[in-house]
């Protein structure tokens, strides 16, 4: 069996929550493979609406068994949280979750750090959410990381003491006074409190050898599905850098992130806005400042499922969409948020760069909003509702022109329209 993909193509926040939540009675095993709670996964169904951070978006599915990869970061305390939060709606985590022993933890320090560091960048800062991702994949990658799979072992709060004074050596260089410092409203020593005690709920879960667990279940013919989160325009290698995260939100992640072969990856789902959104930071080419930009925002509820900040919109940039599905290899297309767009008498997608006097639709190494200036083409909107929609064969003409553009100018088909937050609101060919 292989393991197919789900990810974001644009600045993240494209939908994957509700496409995973969609696909997972088809799958035995939904993993995460990367990031952490800096992702905010949004599911709607029964009038319910559910924000997951950590824990993947098929945990709604009792018979299926979700699992935090060994690529992903977790603070204890959001986690538990998250936890908390799904018991009080009657769903059980702890019965169908498996978190890898090689996941890296978040510390409160790496919290203080990522705030500190934003502070310092001043103006160029990135519009990090601040829950410590860039200084704990930091650690990661410097091997002074601690991982899920050290909470049991005796020498755990030596070790752990020893980083944070690595840490608060690196705040009070840069810091002359961190008693204002607070980590979601709480004092520094509450929020480390609350983590510890996190800790010691976390310890209950089943803490497993993942990479080993996935490969045997995909030898026993299990499906799996691995989930990603940001997107591809914030990788780190391949996205708008510096404005991005810290790890591979790519295709190429998911190997990495759960110790699987390429060889094992299945089909690639990409998915993406019929429009652009970004939060935080960094170039974006399509943006709207204009009241099209408000009104995607208002019709789309764009505002951050982490840390509620608005998102900036604008018009589909195809040069990125293209070059997101040839770094991923996307096999299928889903466009997200159709809907949003249902009273346009026009839409506008960017189809090249204008840039020192020449036009391309290569994704250069530098995005920017001063030196790029986007080419559209315009379309007519399909000005109608879209909620008597039972299948994409019977969308509006012109979104059908819009959708059948997209496919040509990508090479890639479009195979599942979205047109609403709930489950139901889900279009197939
Ligand atoms: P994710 O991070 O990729 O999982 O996406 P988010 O959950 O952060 O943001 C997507 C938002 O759009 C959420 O509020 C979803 O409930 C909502 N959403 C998803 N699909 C649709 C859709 O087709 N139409 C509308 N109007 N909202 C949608
Ligand atoms: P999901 O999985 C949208 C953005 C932040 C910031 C940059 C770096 O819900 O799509 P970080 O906290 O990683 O240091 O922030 O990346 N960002 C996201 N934007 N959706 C996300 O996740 C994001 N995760 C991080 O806003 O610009
Ligand atoms: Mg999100």
């Amino acid at each position: 069996m292989k393991v197919d993909v789900i990810l974001g193509l644009q600045w993240g926040d494209e939908g994957k929550g509700k496409i995973v939540d969609v696909f997972t009675p088809h799958y035995d095993i939904i993993a995460r493979f990367q990031g952490g709670p800096n992702a905010g996964h949004t599911i709607e169904f029964d009038g319910k609406k559910f924000v997951l951070h950590t824990i993947p978006s098929g945990i709604f599915h009792r018979s299926t068994t979700n699992l935090i990869g060994n690529g992903v970061i977790i603070d204890p305390y959001i986690f538990i949280c998250e936890v908390d939060k799904l018991a009080g709606s009657g769903i059980h985590a702890e019965e169908n979750l498996l978190i890898s022993n090689r996941a890296h933890l978040i510390l409160p320090t790496h919290r203080l750090l990522d705030t500190v560091s934003e502070t310092l960048k001043g103006q160029s800062k990135i519009g990090s959410t601040l829950k410590g991702i860039g200084p704990t994949y930091t650690d990661k990658y410097a091997r002074n990381g601690l991982r899920a799979g050290n909470l049991n072992e005796p020498d755990f709060m030596e070790r752990y003491q020893a980083l944070k004074e690595m840490h608060f050596q690196t705040i009070r260089s840069i810091c002359s006074d961190i008693s204002g410092l607070t980590l979601d409203g709480h004092s520094f020593e509450d929020y480390e409190k609350k983590w510890f005690e996190a800790i010691e709920r976390m310890k209950k879960f089943r803490m497993v050898n993942s990479e080993q667990f996935l490969n045997k279940s995909l030898d026993e013919g299990k499906t799996v599905m691995a989930e990603g989160a940001q997107g591809s325009l914030l990788d780190v290698d391949f996205g708008s850098y510096p404005f991005v995260t810290s790890s591979n939100t790519i295709a190429a992640g998911a190997c990495s992130g759960l110790g699987i072969s390429p060889h094992r990856i299945g089909r690639i789902y990409g998915i993406f806005k019929a429009y652009c959104t970004r939060v935080g930071s960094g170039p974006f080419p399509t943006e709207l400042h204009d009241d099209i930009g408000a009104s995607l925002r208002r019709c789309g509820n764009e505002f951050g499922s982490t840390t509620g900040r608005p998102r900036r919109c604008g018009w589909l940039d195809l040069p990125a969409l293209k070059y997101s599905i040839m770094v991923n290899g996307v096999d299928s297309l889903i466009m997200m948020k159709a809907d949003v767009m249902n009273t346009f008498e026009k839409i506008c997608v960017c189809t090249e760069y204008k840039t020192g006097g020449h036009v391309t639709d290569e994704f250069p190494f530098e995005l920017s909003d001063t030196t790029l200036e986007p080419v559209y083409k315009e379309m007519e909107g399909w000005n109608q509702p879209l909620d008597k929609v039972k299948s994409i064969n019977e969308l509006p003409e012109k979104l059908t022109e819009y959708i059948r553009f997209i496919e040509k100018e990508t090479g890639v088909s479009v195979e599942i329209v979205s047109v609403g937050p709930d489950r139901t609101q889900t279009l197939k060919r």
